[in-house]
């Protein structure tokens, strides 16, 4: 039996992904996204909550007009640690993103670890968007004059963190929040290519909305909004006003609300095994997907900071008040519209992409093989899609979203802070394999990038931290009741 620590071989992961396409198990999952597609499901998974709703009071909160400065800052991060995704996936092109890489380069330990974790990032951010889905959705309508009783718009438990104790909040079930999570789960059992299609008009239409509100709103742009005093050090940056507010130390906290806004890109590399041409376009898909919301982000930034005053921002809907000030009012509703849009293909590509971790690690016998059956017809890990889609539909109905939200950001830089550390380990260990994408400067872009992710993981709350630790231990008990008995990679070697 081989150790806890044992990887799986590139060559072997190499082998496996062939066979899944081309040997005799049947049946497998389908090759059919262009790069077009992989960049649109990057940009459908990154663009939602985290400009449309978290913008506003990371503004009025943290950074004031320097909100700008933390989209760079965190945009940043991510640029790290995407460099060194598109190298992994170049180099591993299996379905299965953090976890498989880990499994290549750190052994089946750390890599189930990772699987873990990433429900963190996928099935929790799935549900977390759900949960501002639903939001956008009851004021869209109650915009239209559809009132959804509130019994059914909200979780009937919330959380008071100062306490710690669950009070009743009167509600029954978040109901908008379960219809989208089951619609969109029955989409993505039906097919891969139906899904990036459906994906690819949210996404033209995402983007549309998006850039129209950048035109609309440059020319109302008031430079005195960008103007703050009393900082000698830069009059676009408020001074600071106690630990993360304000100043530099604001835009730094920031920059740890907006990296949410980023969570996605590494989404594309979950869907390696279905890409036309994994090689050339998966580190395309994934910094292409990157820079282009990168750029949106702090255009996005800079334009609302320089139509409404900062300290006015701690709204839930920050652009459509911005189209609101700007005497555009019938945007506004065209914005909610993006938003509802926008954030329903991010819940779609998340639950793609965990359906796709849970088909992997299954793969590998450290779950049940049930989780691996692909739909002879479908061709989709359709009992996985369903399974988590049931499970992320029961969560946004009943949980609040704070409590849900917070674990997303801590788990996923975690999965970044690992897959910079894997790749550079690789390099060491394998130099000669064929790396169609290399990350450029990877001894200061590796290091770099799991240190800026574990930086941003200490600015987040102790209770985090907590929370995070409890379930990380309770994925150690499933690995050694389950995994560690079953791992295929432990059998091979009897
Ligand atoms: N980046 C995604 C969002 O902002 C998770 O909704």
């Amino acid at each position: 039996m081989t150790s806890i620590w044992s990887t799986k071989s590139i060559a072997s992961l190499k082998a496996e992904a062939h066979e899944a396409e081309f040997g005799t198990e049947t049946p497998n999952l389908h090759r059919t996204l262009s790069l077009a597609s992989l960049v649109s499901l990057g940009i459908g998974c990154i663009i939602g909550a985290g400009i449309f709703v978290l913008t506003g009071h990371a503004a009025a909160a943290y950074a004031g007009p320097a909100i700008s400065l933390s989209f760079v800052l965190a945009g940043l991060v991510c640029a790290l640690a995407g460099l060194c995704y598109a190298e992994m996936a170049s180099t591993v092109p299996v379905a299965g993103s953090a976890y498989t890489y880990a499994y290549a380069t750190l052994g089946e330990f750390i890599a189930w670890i990772i699987g873990w974790d990433l429900l963190l990032e996928y099935a929790f951010g799935a549900t977390t968007v759900a949960i501002g889905w639903s939001g956008y959705v009851v004021s869209f309508l109650r915009d239209l004059h559809i009132v959804i009783p509130a019994g059914f718009t909200g979780a009937p438990f919330a959380f008071d963190p100062a306490s710690g104790a669950w009070t009743h909040t009167g509600a029954f079930v978040n109901a908008p929040a379960v219809a989208i999570v089951l619609a969109l789960t029955a989409l993505l059992v039906v097919g891969v290519n139906e899904s990036a299609k459906v994906n690819n008009i949210i996404v033209a239409i995402k983007l549309t909305i998006i850039v129209i509100f950048i035109l609309a709103g440059l020319s109302s742009v008031s430079t005195a909004n960008w103007v703050t005093s009393g900082n000698p050090a830069g009059a676009f940056i408020p001074p600071n006003a106690g630990p993360g507010e304000y100043g530099w130390s604001g835009i730094l906290r920031g920059a740890a609300v907006v990296f949410f806004a980023y969570i996605g890109f590494d989404a594309v590399s979950t869907a390696a095994q279905e890409a036309k041409n994994p090689q050339r376009d998966m580190p395309l898909g994934i910094l292409g997907s990157l820079v282009i919301c990168t750029v949106l982000y702090v255009l996005v930034s800079i334009v609302i900071t320089g139509i409404v005053p900062y300290d006015r921002l701690s709204v839930p809907d920050p652009i459509a008040l911005g189209v609101d000030v700007i005497g555009l009012g019938w945007l506004s509703t065209v914005v909610k519209l993006g938003a509802v849009l926008g954030l329903s293909s991010v819940v779609l590509v998340l639950l793609l992409g965990q359906s796709r971790v849970l088909y992997s690690i299954a793969r590998d016998g450290l779950l049940p093989p049930i989780a691996a059956r692909v739909h002879p017809r479908f061709r989709t890990p359709y009992l996985t899609t369903i399974g988590t889609g049931l499970i992320v539909a029961v969560m946004a109905g009943v949980l609040p979203i704070g409590l849900v939200g917070e674990l997303v950001s801590i788990g996923t830089l975690f999965a970044f802070a690992i897959v910079c550390a894997g790749v550079l380990f690789l390099r060491y260990t394998h130099p000669q394999i064929h790396r169609p994408f290399r990350a450029p400067l990877i001894a200061i872009v590796a290091p770099l990038g799991a240190a800026s992710a574990v930086v941003l993981m200490l600015g987040l709350p102790r209770d985090t931290w907590i929370r995070f630790a409890i379930w990380l231990a309770l994925g150690l008990v499933l690995y050694f009741t389950y995994g560690r008995k079953h791992s295929r990679l432990a059998q091979s070697s009897d």
